[in-house]
């Protein structure tokens, strides 16, 4: 590949993104102090347990978190990480559920916990379908016959695209991390399958958990990542 100003054209840049993300689109936060973990406990909706005992609930839960999804509208950092697309080989790893790396017009998305405006069927995990509506109802059925559930993957449950995750991780030569408290695994593990010699960043308003090897950019999204991609366009 031929270079320009001692920079690869190209270069291939990965994001691992999460909750803090979207948070100034509108979507709270798991762990922040009005986190959504703060009202809930996750066993009672976002576990396989809590399905197995009550669907109901579950299916209100993601309900009403797809609602507030299609409500949002991304923010600034969705928009720069989808137009960084014009100048390099971009791909978004996130944890969140939302869609709105792909409305900002990101192409190249893997949601390793999966996607709330999707339904799966509970007797085929492949059978995936988008909703066509923003609820999931118990009796709506699968083409097997089994009922839907939300396409997001429960705590307990193993991630999606985790090797197609990890394998990203480990061609970046730039690697941003952005509004993740690093606190659930497997993807936390992620942010240390870059290679030693990448650019790493680590956006955060908090100096905290800063992952080794990582910048710290202290503030929110919408502020530091279009301010660093700015200089990469
Ligand atoms: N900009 C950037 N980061 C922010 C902002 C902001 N405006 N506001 C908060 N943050 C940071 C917080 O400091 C925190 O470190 O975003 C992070 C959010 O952390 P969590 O709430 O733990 O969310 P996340 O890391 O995405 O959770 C991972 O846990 O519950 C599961 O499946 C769920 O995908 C989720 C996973």
């Amino acid at each position: 590949m031929s270079s320009k100003g001692g920079r690869r054209m190209r270069d291939r840049v990965v994001f691992l993104t999460g909750a803090g993300t979207s948070v100034e689109s509108g979507l709270p936060t798991f762990r922040g102090s009005d986190g959504l973990w703060e009202g809930q406990s996750l066993e009672d909706v976002a576990s396989p347990s809590a399905w197995a005992k009550n669907p109901a609930g579950v299916l209100a839960f993601y309900d009403a978190r797809r609602r507030a999804v299609l409500a949002a509208q991304p923010n600034a950092a969705h928009d720069a990480i989808a137009a960084l697309e014009n100048t390099c080989d971009v791909i978004v790893i996130t944890q969140n559920i939302d869609d709105l790396h792909e409305r900002a017009g990101s192409t190249n998305v893997l949601h390793i916990h999966g996607e709330v405006l999707k339904a799966r069927s509970t007797v085929d995990p492949n059978l995936v379908y988008p909703l066509s509506k923003p609820t999931i109802e118990i009796g709506d059925l699968c083409e097997k016959g089994s009922q839907l559930r939300p396409h997001v993957v429960f705590f307990e449950e193993e991630v999606i695209a985790l090797k197609e995750a990890r394998k990203a991780m480990r061609s970046a030569h730039r690697v941003v991390v952005v509004g993740t408290s690093l606190q659930v695994y497997p993807a936390a593990s992620l942010v240390y399958e870059a290679p030693s010699d990448a650019d790493r960043y680590f956006v955060s308003p908090d100096k905290q958990g800063v992952p080794n090897g990582y910048m710290l950019l202290r503030g929110k999204a919408t502020a530091e990542v279009p301010r660093l991609l700015q200089e990469w366009q």
